[in-house]
């Protein structure tokens, strides 16, 4: 048997994988926009057209992707990197304020994001921890703009590698 080791380990492991930042939203049978911050986003398949995000257990948003038929995800753009922090934010209405509409679906869907994904649930898969929410896209937009990263706890902004001639 390996020997058991550091959750901490494991953590900063994972954070040297760099990634881009999602709002993911699902819209509450009352009207209520949900939605947080996740950079566990995934493409999935092509043939259908399937991505998937994971969820903590402890989140208050996990029941409202489980009870909805749909979900929204937004992929964040550079200048955007204050509505991560906001949906990241406990005690406030993360919606109020911040430029928003909704979908064909009815999923919020947040203006000025790089790409949204309007996805039917598909699957929800409880893994350790956190659930995979696997959806099915139904509508994906996007825009040119430069993306908003995030590596090792940190935001970043992208810059294309200079080419090296030489090789
Ligand atoms: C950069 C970043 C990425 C995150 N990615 C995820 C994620 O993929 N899954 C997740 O469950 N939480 C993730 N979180 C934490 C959630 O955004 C946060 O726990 C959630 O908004 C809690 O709010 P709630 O309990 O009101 O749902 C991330 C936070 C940050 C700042």
């Amino acid at each position: 048997m390996p020997e058991p080791f550091d959750p901490a380990q494991f953590r900063r492991a994972c954070a040297r994988f760099a990634t881009g930042i999602t709002v993911s939203t699902a819209l509450a049978p009352d009207g209520t926009p949900h939605g947080f911050t996740a950079n566990s986003f995934t493409s999935v398949s092509m043939e259908p057209p399937m991505i998937l995000i994971c969820v903590d257990h402890r989140a208050n948003v996990l029941r409202h992707f489980e009870q909805s038929t749909y979900f929204g995800v937004n992929v964040l753009a550079e200048l955007q990197e204050p509505l991560s922090v906001r949906f990241a934010e406990r005690g406030l209405d993360r919606f109020v304020g911040i430029d928003w509409h909704t979908g064909e679906t009815g999923v919020p869907l947040l203006d000025g994001a790089l790409a949204r994904f309007e996805c039917a649930t598909r699957q929800t898969i409880p893994a350790g921890d956190h659930t995979i929410i696997l959806g099915e896209v139904l509508h994906a937009e996007w825009e040119d703009g430069d993306p908003l990263l995030y590596y090792a706890s940190t935001y970043y902004s992208a810059q294309p590698r200079k080419r090296n001639r030489e090789l």
